[in-house]
């Protein structure tokens, strides 16, 4: 197969209040807004190469709108259109602000997803321009202000199934998983489209809902900036959920907190790169530390929430043995893990 998909360009969510959304990325974050058009408003990190990298979208509830993947070519688009639609998958054709001609489409999971090929080169007017060609706007003087968008992790009933999918019809590469010590359930892989341990992670749900988002990450150069975007955070009265540390998969530095919504974001930093075309895919264990690096921190509960909200058990509730929610959250209270 060519290969068909170069990167994660925008992630679109929806929240039921748009402007505080907005002004919790702009004054919080550090993004920038760059368009507002019929309610939907775009925003971009200083260092994203393109127009926008984050979608505000009105809606009922936190949740993922699309997550758009550039492809390598046109006639990659197409191709990956035909692949999918061979599936059976029925998306359509659209024209995008500022992507021009776009393929949407719902995986089988329920997650929506976009494809692309053209793209707007982001332009910064002189009042924001780099002294740096290659840089598409000066660097933020917003402290922590993350460079770029970085990844997305959806949740999906059935984490393997979804690896599937997507390594067979659209090219993912197959990276890692983890796999609970007592049982075999995955509870994580990820998949990735270039370099990076991931651009795409997916977390088991136990929920009865489609199309979950489990968070979306932006990307800060140095582990310095990361804890001084934490240090922002925290004065302004925004709770770090989980954070910041290590994790063993992927070996990034990272945070995790809540945007006004409710929706998970995660900041990463580090991390290896893995260049390898035919790389086998390990499993870790949660004991081996492939959350966390140190195997010392347990993951608050509230990292298994993923949006929009269940109506159902999730995986941490009803209907999942104590074993493997104490194995999800804490494996290293277990005794007897090496
Ligand atoms: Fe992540």
């Amino acid at each position: 197969m060519i290969k068909l998909l170069s990167h994660l360009s925008y992630v679109a969510i929806t929240t039921p209040d748009v402007e505080a959304s907005v002004k919790f990325y702009e004054e919080q974050v550090g993004l920038q807004v760059v368009d507002r058009i019929d309610g939907a408003v775009y925003l971009r990190c200083w260092g994203d190469y393109y127009r926008y990298s984050v979608v505000v979208v009105p809606g009922d509830e936190p949740a993922l709108e699309t997550a758009a993947w550039r492809t390598t070519s046109p006639e990659a688009l197409e191709e990956a259109v035909r692949r999918l639609e061979a599936e059976g998958v029925e998306g359509e054709w659209f024209e995008g602000h500022a992507i021009g001609r776009a393929y949407r489409f719902v995986g089988p999971q329920g997650h929506r997803m976009t494809l692309h090929w053209d793209v707007e080169h982001y332009v910064s007017g002189a009042d924001q321009a780099s002294i740096y060609p290659d840089r598409p706007a000066r660097r933020s003087s917003h402290a922590g202000a993350p460079r770029q968008l970085d990844h997305v992790t959806i949740a999906a009933r059935d984490v393997d199934a979804f690896v599937e999918w997507y390594v067979r019809v659209l090219g993912f590469r197959f990276m890692a998983r983890t796999v609970l010590d007592e049982a075999p359930i995955s509870v994580f892989s990820v998949l990735t489209t270039n370099e990076k341990s991931h651009d795409l992670g997916v977390v088991l749900d136990g929920s009865d809902r489609d199309g979950r988002i489990n968070h979306y990450a932006f990307w800060v150069d140095t582990r310095e900036e990361l804890l001084i975007a934490a240090d922002v955070l925290m004065e302004n009265g925004t709770p770090i959920e989980y954070g910041p540390n290590i994790h063993g998969i992927g070996e990034q530095t990272f945070l995790y907190y809540r945007e006004p919504s409710s929706l998970r974001i995660e900041l990463n930093t580090g991390g290896y790169r893995n260049y390898v075309p035919d790389w086998e895919a390990n499993t870790w264990r949660p004991s081996q530390g492939s959350n966390n690096f140190y195997r010392n921190g347990a993951m608050p509960m509230s990292m298994t929430e993923s949006f929009p909200p269940a109506n159902g058990p999730s995986a941490t509730e009803e209907g999942v043995p104590d074993e493997i929610k104490e194995a999800l959250l804490n494996p290293y209270a277990v005794q007897g893990r090496g």
